[in-house]
């Protein structure tokens, strides 16, 4: 992982670019001055989330069917190919992430929305060599468990950026448990932008 911790200057790539995950990704690289290119499923209203997102400080917004398309070209004219790809999503749009990265770039996978394995082209391995890792916090808490300077200092970081403005939580809608079945048919719509919160 620490091969693949991009530094100032440097690109990410990111798919599910609207999640939770995502907002944090493009806050936390903005505040870092690394690039981000935001890959996200087309929808009704995707100029609007293009908004949001490059408000937050996102570089680059792009939906799925544009990795596979030549003015992906252009943008890699003005922003370094990306040393690390991050995957929620798995399956074609994991391929299409690793098709950008740069030779000895890294591809880290922290979720699987799609529920497909990925596939990763063979050249990509010989000719790119191109890590393909996972990341999960749990683990990264086990790991560290006899260092708790690491866990303290991490969110320590994180909590300046919050005091700063910098990073904030995703937009959520707050609804009582009564009506959780309100909440529940919110969160079954395709693209929804804002978290159920469920208050007791
Ligand atoms: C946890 O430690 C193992 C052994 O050093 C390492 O291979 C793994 O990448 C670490 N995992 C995380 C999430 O830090």
């Amino acid at each position: 992982i620490l091969n693949a911790l991009p530094l100032f200057g440097d690109t990410v790539i990111q798919n599910a670019a609207n999640s939770a995950v995502g907002q944090a990704v493009i806050q936390i690289a903005a505040a870092k001055g690394i690039q981000t290119i935001n890959v996200v499923r087309d929808r009704p209203d995707f100029t609007t989330l293009i908004d949001r997102l490059k408000a937050m400080g996102a570089s680059h917004v792009i939906k799925e069917e544009t990795l596979r398309r030549p003015e992906l070209k252009e943008l890699f004219k003005s922003c370094p190919r990306p040393k690390l790809a991050l995957n929620g999503v798995g399956g074609k749009s994991a391929t299409e992430l690793l098709r950008h990265v740069q030779v000895g770039g890294s591809i880290v996978t922290y979720g699987g929305m799609a529920k497909q394995p990925i596939t990763v082209p063979v050249s990509a391995l010989i000719f790119k060599n191109i890590k393909v890792q996972g990341f999960w916090v749990t683990q990264w808490k086990r790991n560290h468990s006899q260092d708790e300077g690491a866990l303290r200092s991490m969110l320590d970081e994180l909590c300046s950026l919050i005091c700063q403005g910098k990073l904030t939580a995703p937009a959520c809608s707050e609804v009582g448990l009564q009506d959780f079945g309100t909440a529940l048919d919110k969160a079954m719509q395709p693209f929804t932008s804002a978290k159920q919160v469920l208050v007791m």
